[in-house]
């Protein structure tokens, strides 16, 4: 996955940005999107993913007539569009890739957000004929940011809290749940966790936990309770979503690696470590090649 600014920069720069240009994506753009959008066919968990740029010509608001976000995106001139199927590990890549694509969007200069409910869904998948299995769990919005925010952006960016994070102590442990990760002790992955808190999420829930266990850092979702929903979440349909979250978030932590130098693999193998809560599930493990742990 080639990228022309770092990747850290690119994780920093990117919002939700939900107010576009009236402006078509340039031809260039789109063709390097689409390039890099090609080459996303299989996850870290090996699953595969298809993917479409819709996008909007000049003089051609047809193209994406009928896609519509229920007026929470202003604008819009473009959406990448994926499916995926629901099974083990599925949403996870579909995430995983996804974000990867947002950030070479992010690259190129585009604004882009997530959509994983205020889109009507059944327009969306018509774009990719869906086989037997396969949901468009997501969608995003892609053009050229406009230079203020509009009155719905900053009420969803209110809504969501979307400029904080939880803190570092809150969701990365040292060898059990309770026992925090202070960020010396993350060493050269420090900057990689950073990143990870960065990471968006569906109505900024965050749900990702990270416990370190020498060479292996393994990622548990923190499922937020549904009971009550609250009407934002049961849109969303929230719990499959926090699937995606965590694809998100393995993303961040190893392209950020990889840049850095770090090698290593997913692989699924629950470590025995005690779940504090019932909400609590394992999802994967980075382990690290050997030579790396410190
Ligand atoms: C999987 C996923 C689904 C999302 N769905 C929506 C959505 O349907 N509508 C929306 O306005 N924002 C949506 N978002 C954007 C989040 O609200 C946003 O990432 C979060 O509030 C943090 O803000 P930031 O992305 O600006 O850092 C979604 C984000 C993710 C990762």
């Amino acid at each position: 996955m080639n990228f022309n600014q770092p990747i850290s920069s690119l994780i920093r720069k990117r919002f939700s940005c939900r107010t576009y240009q009236d402006l078509p994506i340039q031809n260039s753009v789109l063709a390097a999107l689409e390039d890099f959008t090609d080459s996303c066919l299989i996850g870290p968990l090996g699953n595969q993913v298809r993917f479409k740029i819709v996008a909007a010509k000049e003089g051609d608001s047809a193209s994406l007539k009928g896609l519509g976000t229920y007026g929470f995106i202003k604008n819009p001139t473009g959406f990448i569009i994926g499916v995926s199927k629901e099974e083990s590990g599925a949403l996870e890549d579909f995430g995983y890739l996804m974000e990867a694509i947002l950030l070479r969007a992010t690259d190129l200069g585009l604004g882009n957000c997530w959509l994983g409910g205020t889109f009507t869904k059944s327009r969306f998948a018509r774009q990719l004929s869906l086989l037997d299995g396969e949901i468009t769990p997501a969608v995003a919005s892609i053009g050229y940011p406009a230079d203020q925010f509009t009155w719905m952006d900053k009420t969803i960016r209110a809504g969501a809290r979307a400029h904080s994070r939880l803190l570092w102590e809150n969701i990365f442990f040292n060898k059990e749940f309770g026992n925090p990760l202070h960020p010396d002790e993350a060493g050269i992955y420090h900057e990689s966790l950073d990143l990870v808190r960065l990471a968006p999420s569906a109505s900024n829930k965050q749900p990702w936990r990270v416990v370190r266990d020498g060479q292996n850092w393994h990622f548990f979702l923190q499922r937020t309770t549904n009971y009550p929903p609250s009407v934002f979440d049961f849109i969303l349909n929230l719990a499959d979503l926090q699937r995606v979250d965590m694809g998100i978030a393995m993303a961040h932590f190893e392209l950020s690696a990889r840049e850095n130098g770090l090698n290593g693999k997913w692989i699924v193998h629950p470590p025995d470590i005690p779940l504090p809560n019932q909400l609590t599930e394992y999802s994967t493990t980075w382990q690290e090649d050997e030579g790396y742990n410190q």
